[in-house]
């Protein structure tokens, strides 16, 4: 059996990109396929950890003995995770769409004679941040994942301390990578302590070793020795 290293351990992991909403026909998203933040609940259900996975839409079959909450958009993804704290850990594993259109027309907007309409965007919720700086309820371990085409170790450590967390998973989802809907990833993972380059594996096993060295952290982000 999997070493039940999270045992007693409420874990909420958010996956999938958002949809946020033009008109009833149309959205703005993110490219994500979820599959690594479904991984990322699997193996933290099989470490023993109660698991909350809040979702955005996703075609991936819910996994047994996670409680999904399925929501569309980055507001919704916010309210969900608010009640599902507090927790132990928190992964923000979502592509969270930055920007949503100021309105959300009622109804299917028509092609007209004075070309295509302006699209006002209004910015969206960061959850991560939001719940790396919480005062009351901040999980003691916040874990978020930069996906970046360029500069990825440069992104990554200027994410950790701009949001706040404790750990960021950099992936390089650049041309050619195949990251983005593939099986595998490769990871470097960046805390305050330093940076790790991790092989490139199955997006499973990266998110075995990831719950794996989750649970040898102390809350504060360094190794437990
Ligand atoms: O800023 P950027 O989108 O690159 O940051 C990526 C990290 O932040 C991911 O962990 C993602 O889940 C999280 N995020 C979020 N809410 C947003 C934007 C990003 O939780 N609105």
């Amino acid at each position: 059996g999997v070493p039940q290293v999270l045992a007693g351990r409420k874990v909420v992991i958010t996956a999938g990109p958002t949809h946020e909403p033009i008109d009833p026909v149309r959205y703005i998203a993110n490219r994500s396929s979820g599959k690594q933040g479904y991984a990322l609940a699997e193996a933290a259900r099989d470490a023993g950890a109660e698991v909350v996975l809040v979702s955005g839409p996703v075609n991936l079959p819910a996994p047994p003995g996670v409680r999904v909450m399925s929501v569309e958009t980055a507001r919704e993804m916010a309210e969900a995770v608010e009640a599902a704290l507090p927790c132990d850990i928190f992964i923000a594993a979502a592509a969270v769409a930055d920007w949503r259109a100021q309105s959300d027309a009622a109804q299917k907007i028509k092609k007209g004679s004075d070309g295509p309409p302006m699209l006002a965007l209004v910015e969206n919720p960061d959850i991560l941040a939001g719940v790396a700086r919480r005062v009351a309820q901040r999980p003691p371990l916040v874990v978020g994942f930069a996906a970046e085409t360029e500069h990825v170790l440069d992104h990554a450590r200027v994410k950790l301390a701009k949001k706040g967390c404790d750990l960021i998973v950099a992936n390089d989802v650049g041309a050619g990578s195949e990251v983005m809907g593939g099986a595998e990833n490769s990871v470097v993972l960046v805390s305050r302590d330093g940076e790790q380059a991790w092989p490139r594996l199955p997006k499973s096993e990266v998110a075995r070793r990831l719950i794996a060295h989750i649970a040898g952290l102390r809350p504060d982000g360094e190794t437990a020795r």
